[in-house]
């Protein structure tokens, strides 16, 4: 059935049984001097006047409540009297639809819960609808005959009760179909506010309240709640279903024309489709997934790229399959990078802006692929054609910096490359060379010739089937959790299995992936064996969309082991059975976090939730879940192998070994595996055959850990890489990447740019994270330009130290790190801008002055490369830079040999 035919089949089901009319009045000092009074048993409904004597007493809200209640009740009234009046009242100072937490409304009842009277505060838009309505309190008594809904039309002036048989309790449900009931229109459902109880009240003694105001910048009816005493039970114990007001020209106290902030917050544009053909396409999309809304990500995925966009339609098709409520939804489609309420044009260009991708020159690359199409990073050409993104890690550091279009991805790409990528004619041989091809659509498959040798240790674990000494083998191994947290992998298996014992239910395995390829038959026998161990039955491989080529090779190694019956209904004829599932990522670092990643598999928002509970107890679906990294998996089939002896042997301080992805500023960039102890001097010079041009630059810093790690001087090299040493020093294991960087990049343009990605990528939930990485921000900002005084510092070193102690979770704590690090080693490049006004590396524009010394041997050089020609030129004499045109490129200072252009 169509929305439409739907919100028509329930108006159509209501049946008015009680009516009444009133006018509106002006409200005199906050007061409109009136109360409606609406007895649902006697059907009756009367206004009563608001006297001098309330107003001298209790001036509003919670006192006329109270005030009320007591005209009402008696010493025999119980929660489910008649007489239990609830009373909702607004105070005349309150009531302005101007912020959603503004319009405050009391409500007040005698409380299922305690037996008392109790009152709740709650916002939204039903209180000021109310007050100009002309009430300042309404008082609901007596109990319907059927259920039903009051609706108060303040625009006419009436009020009729209606049995209303068919609406869903479900508050998410019954506001957004009594908002489409009742509003004439879109821009009208901004006029409705609905108040429900939800199904919980029905079951339980403290169902709350839920009150309605429309968002008119997400397009969704959303929610506040008065949460205290259970009014929610009183009200459907009434038999009330809802209350929905309508009123008009509630003018805010601001105009969207004159506040700052909405003139930024516009509305997003949703599309609307009627095209009978496209609707019924994204039905059998949505029936594909068995309308299950585990599945509303790899739905959402499947619709853009179907449709390339998320339309209102398909927002409203997934409300009435998958029953999630359009908010959710809508949530989800603003969430993810990866969805967009806006047609993405036919190629979609990402470019890697990540941190190895950066550090090779992704900007100029984002910059060229603007200045060719003529957009904006996140717009579409007006052909359609082409929409173009900045996109977090793709994978390949080692190629940096990436390109990828729709599933090509190019390597080492050249800002002079991108003409020759738009045109997608490689056909000339030269052009062969750079860029470099790394995926093809229609890529290989995967030859699992020999894959069997990969589970000969699994054959022989499901033989003994012994649980506990697979987690006995894995504790004494002291496996450690390559994700980042380093938490002990045997311990964790232990909770989860004692959980599955204890609870008598099976447990579930969650894998996330890293940005590495591995070799994914290894890995399937990793999670065979944990799923083994932990009692589990099903388990998940969660690959960021990003990773194609690692996520192709995995569904091929998936689809290979299913054809052996080494995943599938009773694995070689044995009684376990073991389903393992891909699910795609959708453009968000912070998913990756364990608890946001359970999210992520309900089809909800990632957003990290306060572990006041293991997941390892209560994970997946309430199930004991093992939630672990890829990398840390692949190390489980050789431990048991080759044993617990073979493992400890290797590495320093932490067993086993670490994979690392080393890009930026070195001779070859590499994904290397080490042991443990390693230094990181060893794996630059060895991996990578230390610094790129080494005769004009030298090693300034390096970042260990990925987003959230820390920065370490080219002194500290020795550092030691394993989890105690490199906390200690202020970096972490994270992701495993270390950046290289050398004397021409700036300290604090890389940690603003690291900021900057890390702010982007909160979630927001908690405000040490929010808002300290958008201060830090501006902060960085600030010192760029050589603004502010050293003052700033302890500011900064104070919104990073209470972010590492409160925030929510792991993500907040540790974006810390490059922040504090960065103040611990460089304070002398913070003083260098802020006192001096020097970026002595020339990077940060305002503070840097290129100039030609007297050492120039007039060789012509600088004046060939600079791109503006500002060079006053002629051989053998010395240059002159002209400072009006220069644009601060630092091409001449790159290409000097004798050293003769210097940073002022
Ligand atoms: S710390 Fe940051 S990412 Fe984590 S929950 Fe808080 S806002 Fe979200
Ligand atoms: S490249 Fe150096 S030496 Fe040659 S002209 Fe320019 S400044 Fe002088
Ligand atoms: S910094 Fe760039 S624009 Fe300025 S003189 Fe050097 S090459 Fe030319
Ligand atoms: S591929 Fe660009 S940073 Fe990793």
């Amino acid at each position: 059935m169509q929305h439409h035919e739907h919100i028509l089949k329930l108006k159509k089901s209501h049946t008015p049984y009680h009516q009444f009319t009133f006018d509106k009045v002006k409200l005199h000092r906050g007061y409109s001097n009136r109360i409606l009074r609406i007895d649902l048993s006697k059907k009756e409904t009367t206004i009563l006047p608001v006297t001098q004597e309330m107003k001298d007493l209790f001036v509003g809200g919670k006192g006329f409540d109270m005030w009320l209640t007591f005209q009402e009740i008696d010493q025999d009234t119980k929660w489910d009297s008649d007489n239990n009046p609830i009373c909702f009242s607004v105070g005349p100072l309150g009531g302005t639809t101007s912020f959603p937490g503004a319009g405050k409304t009391i409500v007040t009842a005698i409380s299922p819960a305690t037996a008392s009277i109790m009152d709740s505060n709650v916002g939204g838009y039903f209180g000021p609808y109310l007050k100009f309505a002309g009430f300042d309190a309404m008082v609901i008594v007596g109990k319907a005959q059927a259920d039903s809904i009051i609706y108060i039309d303040a625009v006419k002036g009436s009020l009729s009760i209606e049995a209303a048989p068919l609406e869903q309790l479900d508050s998410h449900i019954i506001a957004e179909d009594l908002t489409d009931i009742y509003a004439d229109d879109d821009l009208d459902k901004r006029n409705i506010s609905v108040v429900s109880a939800g199904s919980a009240s029905e079951h339980s003694r403290m169902g709350l309240l839920n009150f309605s105001f429309f968002d008119w910048r997400r397009n969704v009816a959303r929610f506040k709640q008065a949460g205290r005493g259970g009014i929610g039970t009183v009200f459907r114990n009434k038999k009330l279903k809802a209350i929905v007001i309508k009123n008009n020209g509630i003018t805010p106290a601001w105009t969207v024309a004159e506040s700052k902030v909405a003139k930024n917050t516009r509305p997003k544009k949703i599309i609307e489709t009627t095209c009978k053909n496209e609707i019924s396409k994204i039905d059998a999309v949505i029936t594909k997934w068995n309308s299950n809304p585990d599945y509303l990500i790899e739905i959402m995925h499947h619709l853009m790229s179907e449709f390339k966009y998320i339309s209102k339609t398909s927002i409203d098709r997934l409300n009435f399959h998958l029953k999630v409520p359009k908010s959710y939804i809508y949530q989800v489609a603003t969430f993810y990078d990866a969805f967009s309420l806006e047609p993405k044009g036919e190629k979609t260009i990402q470019v890697c802006m990540g941190p190895g991708c950066h550090a090779k020159g992704a900007q100029t690359v984002l910059d060229t692929f603007k200045k060719e199409l003529g957009i904006k990073e996140g717009e579409t050409t007006p052909c359609q054609k082409y929409t173009l993104l900045a996109s977090n890690c793709l994978g390949a550091c080692d190629k940096a910096p990436l390109v990828k279009i729709n599933d090509q991805i190019y390597g080492k790409v050249n800002p002079t490359d991108v003409k020759l990528i738009l045109s997608g004619d490689f056909s000339n041989e030269s052009a062969l060379e750079s860029p470099e091809i790394i995926q093809m659509p229609n890529h290989t498959p995967v030859c699992a010739c020999g894959g069997d040798k990969h589970f000969s240790t699994f054959k022989k674990l499901l033989k003994e089937n012994n649980a506990q000494n697979i987690i006995d083998l894995l504790t004494e191994s002291k496996l450690k959790g390559r994700g980042g947290a380093g938490f002990l992998t045997g311990k964790k298996m232990q909770t989860v299995f004692d959980t599955h014992l204890e609870k008598k239910l099976d447990s579930v395995i969650v894998v996330n992936s890293a940005i590495f390829e591995l070799d994914p038959l290894n890995v399937i026998e990793g999670i065979l064996i944990s799923a083994l161990a932990v009692r589990a039955n099903v388990g998940f491989i969660c690959f960021r969309n990003e990773h194609l080529p690692a996520l192709l090779k995995m569904n091929d190694a998936i689809k290979w082991a299913q054809a052996k019956n080494f995943l599938g209904k009773n694995i070689l004829g044995s009684h376990f059975s073991f389903d393992l599932q891909v699910r795609h990522g959708a453009g968000s670092f912070v998913s990756g976090e364990s608890s946001a990643l359970l999210q992520t598999l309900v089809g909800r928002v990632g957003e990290p939730k306060a572990k006041y509970i293991k997941l390892a107890e209560v994970g997946f679906k309430k199930r004991p879940t093992l939630v672990c990294n890829i990398e840390t998996i692949a190390n489980i089939p050789q431990i048991i192998e080759k044993g617990v002896r073979w493992f400890t042997s290797i590495g320093k301080h932490s067993a086993g070994t670490k994979l690392l992805s080393i890009s930026g500023d070195v001779k070859n960039p590499s994904f290397v595996e080490v042991p443990f102890g390693t230094t990181i001097n060893e794996v630059i010079q060895n991996a990578c055959g230390g610094v790129s041009n080494p005769k004009k630059r030298s090693l300034k810093f390096v970042q260990v850990g990925g987003p959230t790690g820390g920065y370490l001087p080219a002194s500290m090299l020795e550092q030691k890489i394993d989890y105690d040493s490199l906390k200690e020093v202020g970096a972490i294991i994270g992701s495993g990447l270390i950046s290289v960087k050398n004397d021409r990049k700036c300290l604090i343009d890389s940690l603003l740019y690291q900021v900057n990605f890390l702010a982007n990528e909160s979630c927001g939930k908690c405000t040490p994270c929010r808002e300290g990485l958008n201060k830090a921000k501006a902060i960085l900002q600030n010192i760029a330009k050589g603004k502010g005084s050293t003052s700033q510092l302890d500011l900064l070193e104070d919104i990073a130290t209470t972010m590492q102690e409160t925030s929510l979770c792991q993500f907040g704590k540790t974006a810390s790190n490059p922040i504090l690090s960065a103040l611990r080693y460089f304070k002398e490049d913070f003083i260098s801008h802020l006192e001096h006004k020097i970026c002595a590396s020339g990077v940060c524009k305002e503070l840097t002055k290129f100039h030609i010394n007297d050492k120039c041997t007039g060789c012509t050089l600088c004046a060939k490369v600079c791109p503006t020609g500002c060079i006053a030129s002629k051989k053998k004499e010395l240059h002159i830079i002209d400072q009006q045109k220069c644009i601060k490129c630092g091409a001449c200072f790159d290409a000097c040999n004798f050293k003769s252009v210097e940073v002022r």
